[in-house]
């Protein structure tokens, strides 16, 4: 790292931050809370895509392997020494499902599936290759996203699988996304409980069709207690735990605690508000605008321009060039934006880490 580097004070801005010392007690968190559970951690790499960062979560034990959104993401994994990858969504299309068997020839990466023309695509690529390929069926249990129906359905599916050389039916996803936003702690644990259920009935008809479902991975930091308390669930992929965000924290009170923000500067100054050159491309704002960590009675109103914030704050004694860090309410868009990510202590940055972000051709 550069000398001029060392504190954060120097740093380019709008810069993405992660404030090492919350980042590791929230991981050490969510470790302690399976180390005498049966259930494991699977950290879903969408949250924070930076690979120095799974080592730290895999690091502390309790963990199973990662949780990727895309081949892409996998393959960022795998390049990176972690050999144990769950891609929690569909992969179709020849060119897809290429890369991603290519991947699946050199470390253990299953995928989510939900339509047996898609598998039979998948095991054509793992034949070619020579290898066989894991695969867990989703169910969809209410957030009616991806997923085959609870119960005959998954039955059904999993019976048609068992013909196919090329396919491991290693078990069952199932993702209770519409429980994990619910502001109140006990809906949201009735709901999620209620969901996760469902998916631990399809388990229990697939064993009794002699199916094989060892693996049951579902889960969210909004849920993963609930969750991962019921007999039958096996990992758990919690994302936005390491990093955290608003919208979260005020879920999850005293679970886990915002360790990422982005670092503006403060650019124009008036009375009453003042602006900082950080907006919507810098930061990730669907569940709400941003608010600033050190300022509890400042307001961002409206949230629009690609460039600057403005910050009504009637009082407020900051000037031009001071530095203020920004809190998303959404920590998963926000580091997808960015490509470097500081980790600091104090003031004092240890380190930078980098991520593949943005969509591209191999
Ligand atoms: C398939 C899947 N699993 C788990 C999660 C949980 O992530 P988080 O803990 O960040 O809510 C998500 C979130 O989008 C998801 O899509």
């Amino acid at each position: 790292m550069p000398s001029q580097l060392s504190s954060i004070y120097n740093l380019h801005t709008p810069a993405l931050m992660l404030d090492w010392p919350t980042a590791q007690r929230n991981i050490n968190r969510a470790a302690q809370f399976v180390q005498d559970k049966q259930v494991r951690l699977r950290p879903h790499f969408k949250n924070h895509k930076r690979v120095p960062l799974a080592r730290k979560q895999l690091a502390v034990g309790g963990c199973v392997g990662m949780t990727a959104a895309t081949v892409v993401e996998a393959i960022s994994l795998v390049d990176g020494g972690i050999k144990d990858v769950l891609i929690a969504n569909q992969i179709v299309g020849a060119a897809d499902i290429s890369r991603f068997a290519e991947l699946a020839v050199r470390a253990n990466v299953r995928v989510a599936i939900d339509d047996f023309e898609n598998v039979r695509a998948i095991a054509r690529a793992a034949r070619n290759r020579g290898i066989e390929i894991g695969v867990l069926i989703e169910v969809d249990i209410g957030m009616g996203r991806c997923g085959v129906a609870p119960g005959n359905a998954a039955v059904e599916l999993a019976g048609q699988i068992s013909s196919l050389a090329g396919i491991r039916l290693d078990g069952l996803q199932a993702y209770e996304g519409h429980a994990t936003g619910i502001l109140d702690p006990d809906e949201r644990e009735t709901v999620a409980t209620a969901s996760i259920e469902k998916a631990i009935y399809t388990k229990r008809q697939l064993e009794a069709a002699e199916h094989e479902c060892r693996i049951l991975s579902c889960g969210s930091t909004g849920t993963y207690r609930s969750t991962g308390s019921l007999e039958g669930v096996t990992e758990l992929q919690v994302g936005s735990y390491v990093t955290m965000d608003w919208c979260y924290k005020e879920k999850v009170r005293d679970q886990f605690d915002i360790a990422l923000t982005v670092l503006a500067r403060v650019v124009s100054v008036r009375q009453d508000h003042f602006v900082i050159n950080a907006g919507c491309k810098a930061i990730g704002h669907e569940f709400g605008p941003p608010r600033l960590r050190d300022y509890a009675e400042a307001e961002i109103p409206g949230f629009a321009s690609e460039e600057h914030t403005v910050v009504h704050f009637p009082g407020h004694k900051l000037h031009i060039g001071d530095l203020v860090h920004v809190v998303p309410s959404h920590c998963c868009m926000t580091c997808a934006l960015h490509r470097d990510m500081v980790v600091y202590e104090g003031e004092r940055i240890l380190e930078i880490w980098q991520a593949n972000i943005g969509y591209g051709l191999p």
